[in-house]
């Protein structure tokens, strides 16, 4: 498996798995602008087929944001979505960014515990986050005092 750059001709398979993914997807042109506007995004691939994707952005000078991250349903729970964990905070890390954020719904129970066993912490919960009303918890993580980063 490889992870590199999205590129423009990878966005209908990146929608197929946003779609499969989430109740509430970024529609396509939401996608390419965030694209537009440089954000990060890597997609994981695996026998020439895209199965994960990650969307991160710098949001001050000091502080990074992951937007989105899904994997394929068929490749969960194969460390996929780690891997594109990790070589996003390696960007972070390049750029000086030591604290990165995300909010996450709070039913979604199998994220956060993802996203804890990628050594981020649960912050706080922001009541009625979503358009429907539903709670996210807050999740960060600080890497400025981690030199390397491990799982
Ligand atoms: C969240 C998501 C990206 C995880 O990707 P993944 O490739 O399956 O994750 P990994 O295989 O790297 O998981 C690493 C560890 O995280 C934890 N984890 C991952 N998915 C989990 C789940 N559904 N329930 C509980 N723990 C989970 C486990 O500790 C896992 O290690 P293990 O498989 O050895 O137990 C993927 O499940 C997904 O695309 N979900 C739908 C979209 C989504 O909810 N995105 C995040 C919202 S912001």
């Amino acid at each position: 498996m490889m992870i590199r750059e999205f590129r423009r001709q990878d966005i209908n398979r990146v929608l197929e798995i946003e779609e499969e993914s989430f109740k509430d997807p970024y529609p396509v042109n939401i996608l390419i602008d965030i694209y537009n506007l440089g954000a990060g995004f890597l997609v994981a691939e695996y026998d020439n087929i895209i199965v994960g994707y990650i969307i991160f952005w710098i949001r001050y000078e000091d502080e990074g944001h992951i937007i989105s991250i899904a994997v394929d349903e068929e490749h969960r729970r194969k460390e996929v979505g780690s891997k594109l964990v990790e070589a996003a905070l390696k960007i972070f890390k390049r750029y000086n960014i030591a604290h990165i954020k995300l909010e996450v719904r709070k039913s979604n129970r199998g994220a956060i515990d993802f996203y804890k066993d990628n050594g981020f912490v649960e912050r706080k919960v922001l009541k009625e986050y979503y358009e429907d009303y539903e709670d996210a918890v807050l999740m960060d993580i600080d890497l400025s005092d981690k030199s390397e980063i491990t799982r």
